[in-house]
């Protein structure tokens, strides 16, 4: 089964069974088969944050469930199910298209919804986990189900309880969102303010496409050019680490966690290193974000992209003595 229209770096990889279901019965019944029960099973939710290393000798199931549903609402709130299944940024249109806030910032992220708690997404000054209130799916070794509340997902950055302590142990069916019907646009990240009101009123439809015209100007379309966004995390270091750095290179842009910690953008350290638009064979360093590795030919493997990878951190382990960790699922 060809996995390149299901993976955005479109490597062109196979898997020996691959299965859509698009509900939570059609999933209890494909994972009750006996053949595929024996298989090595991996969830696949958009294709946006994995990393095929060859081809997958097992069972990829991909959730399809694709449905919206308001569970309650007041004046100020409205309670959202949406299905696994749902293009990201097709949620952030209907949800924007109808006035509800909280989202918008999230705009153009690819990949599903159903992926969208495992990493915690986040972008310009909005991570998921502000308006997650339940993530509902089915335990893989029992079937049972289950539904987490937001506290007990374990949320940090680009992290989850479904990437650490239940890794490869559930499948999620539906997200549960609390999105406001009042409400005010977020643009404290650099650039936001500024082009919305190039844009005009600060509304929240501007604000989408704002965050869609920066996203647009830094980073690859993957279905143009094969990529997974950010490929590596930025690192949270000491202070003393980070106050170092800044003598060093007085335009840093490092930002202030708290008292004891900074994150330094990875996308910056890989650029200071030279990489930026820098290829290795099929595999490259986008010209306008350093952070996003590109299947620049269309012809890369991931091999190939690893390879690159390796040599990006060893770089910056020398140039700037930190280690940076990838934020794309290696598989
Ligand atoms: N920078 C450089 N050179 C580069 C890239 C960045 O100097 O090649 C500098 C920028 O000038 C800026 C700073 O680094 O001062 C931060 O850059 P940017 O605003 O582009 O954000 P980022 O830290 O590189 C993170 C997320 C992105 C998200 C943006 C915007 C992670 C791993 N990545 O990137 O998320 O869109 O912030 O909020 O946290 C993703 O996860 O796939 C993703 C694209």
């Amino acid at each position: 089964y060809a996995l390149k229209p299901h993976n955005t770096f479109h490597f062109n990889v196979y898997a020996d069974y691959f299965s859509a279901p698009k509900n939570s019965d059609e999933i209890i019944q494909v994972l009750t088969n006996p053949l595929l029960r024996k298989q090595p099973l991996f969830i696949l939710g958009g294709g946006s944050n994995v990393l095929f290393k060859s081809d997958f000798k097992g069972f990829i199931l991909k959730p399809d469930i694709q449905s919206i549903r308001i569970i309650k609402q007041n004046e100020q709130s409205v309670w959202v199910e949406a299905g696994a299944g749902i293009d990201w940024d097709s949620f952030v249109a209907w949800s924007v298209d109808k006035g509800y806030y909280g989202i918008e910032n999230l705009s153009l992220i690819p990949g599903n919804v159903g992926a969208s708690p495992v990493q915690n997404i986040g972008a310009y000054g909005t991570e998921i986990m502000n308006v997650i209130t339940r993530v509902n799916g089915i335990f893989l070794d029992t079937l049972e189900p289950f539904s987490f509340t937001n506290s007990a997902c374990d949320f940090s950055y680009r992290n989850s309880i479904f990437k650490n302590k239940l890794k490869g142990k559930t499948i999620i069916t539906s997200v549960e969102f609390v999105l406001g019907k009042q409400g005010k646009i977020k643009t404290d990240y650099a650039g936001v303010k500024e082009e919305v009101f190039r844009l005009g009123k600060p509304t929240l439809k501007n604000a989408r496409q704002a965050i869609i015209n920066i996203r647009e100007s830094k980073l690859p379309d993957p279905e143009l050019v094969g990529n997974a966004g950010s490929f590596f995390k930025n690192p949270v270091v000491k202070s003393a680490v980070a106050n170092a750095i800044a003598l060093d290179y007085p335009d840093a842009p490092i930002y202030k966690v708290d008292d004891q910690f900074a994150k330094i953008p990875a996308g910056w350290m890989i650029e200071q290193c030279g990489w930026k638009g820098k290829s290795m064979g099929n595999a490259a360093v986008h010209k306008n974000q350093a952070l996003v590795l590109i299947n620049k030919t269309g012809k890369a493997t991931g091999e190939e992209m690893l390879a690159l990878a390796l040599e990006i951190e060893r770089s910056v382990k020398l140039k700037f003595g930190i280690e940076i960790n990838k934020e794309v699922n290696v598989v």
